[in-house]
């Protein structure tokens, strides 16, 4: 972004770039990105000046006083309703401890902790993509802008660790609640990272009609923070995600909670077909480009195959040292 804007006397004095709006200085894709037709400029950011500024209200960082985490020592799927007296539709309320420890333990953002360079850099980031879905400093929001998706060209390049950490950015907000779908079906991860036991999830509820997806939803001891499962593997998730029923679903879930932010974590855009479908479900997409390690061509093809979303960001990850010369690594715990 430095550079590309005109400045005049009213222009607020430019925070440091965000981590998108690094890796759009990184990677200039925007003439790859416009040849899908009708399509916007997705890498620019969508965010008019950095979203630090045109925030007013920052967000609390640290969560409003969760329950007690050390108490928790080992996570736990419960059941609420399973004292209660019979209820006419057993709707059952499911709830989990996130393990904090855990969250730690892999450099990502304890809840409960203090700020820290890595909480301010999704501070910023969920800053832009919150405006993108609300709308706001003369921006209208964008259509389904409240769905999300992270994803990547290749394994192993920080979508978990991305979309964990939007996601608990995000719900330290009072006016979010966000819910933080595992969408790699071939190979979750989320609920072990947070320290939740397996359960039933998406693709279960696409695959059985039967099924109202809400029961799978996991409520958390981290206010404001729920988690849907990916649920059962099977070699036909392309199919049910591509089917109309999946769309039905994905609705439903918003339906359920209009405010809710809907965070999808992703298989890799290059190794599994998953991704383009999810795209096309979504409003936003956030491609997590692995610093000094993604390359152009990789990327190019990923966004290529993502194009189904018309609003495409991407996140610098990993990163060692900023354009702007600003220092990330120790950060990320990639170096001092
Ligand atoms: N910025 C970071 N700082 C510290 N560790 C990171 C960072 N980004 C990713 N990691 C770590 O790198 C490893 C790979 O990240 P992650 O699992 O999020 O990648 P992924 O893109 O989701 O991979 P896959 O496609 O296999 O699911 C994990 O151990 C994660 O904790
Ligand atoms: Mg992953």
């Amino acid at each position: 972004m430095t550079g590309k804007k005109k400045m005049n006397k009213h222009t607020p004095i430019k925070l440091p770039a965000s981590l998108l709006e690094r890796a759009s200085e990184k990677y200039d894709f925007g003439a790859a990105l416009r040849v899908g037709a009708g399509m916007p400029a997705p890498v620019a950011d969508p965010a008019p000046t950095p979203p630090a500024v045109a925030q007013p209200a920052p967000a609390p960082l640290a969560a409003p006083a969760p329950a007690p985490v050390a108490a928790a020592p080992a996570a736990s799927v419960s059941f609420r309703t399973a004292a209660a007296p019979p209820a006419p539709a057993p709707q059952s309320e499911r709830f989990a401890h996130i393990d904090r420890q855990r969250l730690t333990a892999a450099n990502m953002i304890d809840p409960d902790g203090p700020v820290t360079g890595l909480s301010e850099e999704f501070r910023i980031v969920k800053r832009q993509l919150l405006l993108a879905a609300r709308g706001g400093k003369g921006l209208d929001p964008i259509d389904r802008g409240e769905r999300i998706l992270i994803c990547s060209a290749h394994p192993n390049e920080g979508k978990t660790f991305c979309a964990i950490n939007l996601a608990l950015s995000m719900a330290s907000e009072k006016d979010n609640r966000v819910l933080l779908v595992d969408a790699d079906f071939a190979k979750p991860s989320v609920l072990a990272r947070l320290g939740i036991p397996s359960s039933p999830g998406l693709m279960d509820a696409l695959a059985n009609p039967s099924v109202d997806v809400e029961d799978y939803v996991i409520a958390t001891d981290i206010p404001n923070l729920s988690i849907l499962p990916a649920g059962a593997q099977t070699n036909q998730d392309t199919e049910y995600l591509a089917a109309s029923r999946a769309a039905a679903v994905l609705d439903q879930l918003t339906a359920h909670d209009p405010a809710r932010i809907i965070i999808f974590d992703s298989p890799p855009a290059l190794a599994a077909s998953p991704a383009s479908v999810l795209a096309l479900q979504v409003g936003q997409t956030v491609v997590v480009v692995h610093a000094d390690v993604t390359t152009d061509s990789a990327l190019r093809d990923a966004l290529s195959l993502l194009s189904g979303c018309e609003h495409i960001q991407l996140m610098l990850n990993k990163t060692k040292f900023s354009p702007t010369g600003r220092k990330f690594g120790s950060y990320y715990g990639y170096g001092a």
